[in-house]
């Protein structure tokens, strides 16, 4: 296989590359990379001088390098996108041109180069938000119903790849999955920016009343499904896939990052809401195990366990990343 990454140097698409290295040794990797402030080829180091593998600077929303790049390409995996709800809220416009243009950009281009397999990347907050007590969680066919400008941007995106399957024929799969974690997540996403935080001897800020729920997913989780649907997923269709069976909130989320790193739970700091704030995520992944046998490899709290100890491990890299731009990000949203 060769296979063309958009956006491998962010936190999810550098473990799928890295994942996919190792598992398929023979087959060859294109990296596609803007290098947004998410973007850190870093996460690549261990690969970066395979022959199999090659990184290309550039924009998906740039027509020329995007042709370049599709050359013998038979598979795409996209990922790149602008990704953080917060930082849409501030300013949408990379939004749309990214995860909108930059995915029509790319759907034409594969289209052009006989593509054999496009493999959309997106997220389970196209189907909008569930109250505390809805019993339905989103599954395949839940109707679309986006409520920031990221997922406004990503449910656009999910349109136009449909589209591209139903109108051209081109052989398209969608995966919307829920909230990853794990190594290499940038440290604006709650996770890592609670872990990262603790480390450092600052508070958790926690939104609203911090009983908001999201289900999580373990990044290799998350590669495994996708290697799992690029092999034995049906074309044109789509997989939910979620990590949880039981809903957990923010604050709970946060008491066990608390209690592994053997910290009071004054570390705790309730801060202003984010503006329309989904309420609660659940997803029903069952067509993804009972069709293509997928599922978690271990529960949450052991993946937990072992994302805190890489980001106890790795302080050098989640230090580098917060001593840039992210500060005067982390400034702006918190105050
Ligand atoms: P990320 O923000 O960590 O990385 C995004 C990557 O895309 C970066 O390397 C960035 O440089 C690159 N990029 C951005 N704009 C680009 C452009 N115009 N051209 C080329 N590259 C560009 O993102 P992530 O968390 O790894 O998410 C990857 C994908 O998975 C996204 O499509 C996202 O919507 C989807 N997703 C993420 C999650 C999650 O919890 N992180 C959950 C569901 C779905
Ligand atoms: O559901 C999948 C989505 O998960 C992905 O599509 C997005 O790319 C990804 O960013 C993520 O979106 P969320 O908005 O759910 O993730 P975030 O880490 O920003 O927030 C998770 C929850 O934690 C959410 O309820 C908001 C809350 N939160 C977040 C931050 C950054 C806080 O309470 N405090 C914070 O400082």
């Amino acid at each position: 296989m060769k296979i063309l990454v958009t956006g491998g140097a962010g936190f999810i698409g550098s473990n799928f590359i890295l994942y996919w290295m190792k598992n398929h040794p023979d087959d060859k990797i294109v990296n596609l990379d803007k290098l947004t402030y998410a973007g850190n080829l870093e996460n690549l180091k261990e690969v970066e001088h395979n022959p199999n593998y090659t990184f290309i600077h550039g924009d998906i929303c740039d027509t020329e390098v995007v042709e370049k790049a599709m050359q013998e390409v038979d598979t795409v995996v996209h990922f790149a996108a602008e990704t953080h709800v917060d930082r849409s809220i501030l300013q949408a416009a990379p939004f749309v041109m990214t995860n909108v243009v930059g995915t029509q950009v790319l759907l034409e281009s594969a289209l052009k180069n006989n593509v054999k397999r496009f493999h959309h990347v997106s997220t389970d907050e196209v189907f909008g938000s569930l109250n505390l007590d809805d019993p339905n969680k989103f599954n395949e066919r839940t109707n679309y119903s986006p409520r920031s400008p990221y997922s406004a941007s990503k449910a656009a995106s999910d349109h136009l790849v449909r589209a591209y399957n139903i109108t051209y024929g081109l052989p398209i799969t969608i995966t919307n999955c829920s909230n990853n974690f794990g190594p290499y997540q940038f440290v604006e996403k709650i996770i890592p920016l609670a872990i990262t935080n603790v480390l450092e001897g600052q508070k958790i800020p926690i939104y609203g009343d911090g009983l908001y729920v999201r289900d999580w997913l373990y990044v290799e989780d998350h590669c495994r499904a996708i290697e799992l649907v690029l092999q034995k997923g049906k074309i044109g269709n789509t997989y939910s896939v979620g990590g949880l069976t039981e809903d957990i909130n923010n604050l709970t989320v946060a008491k066990k990052i608390l209690r592994i790193l053997g910290k009071s739970e004054d570390m705790i700091e309730f801060v202003k809401d984010r503006p329309g704030h989904d309420r609660r995520y659940a997803v029903d992944w069952s067509k993804i195990k009972n069709e293509l046998g997928w599922q978690p490899l271990h529960n949450f709290d052991k993946w937990l366990e072992e994302t805190i100890n890489w980001y106890k491990i790795n302080q050098e890299w989640w230090k580098r990343v917060k001593s840039g731009e992210y500060k005067d990000y982390y400034k702006k949203q918190y105050g």
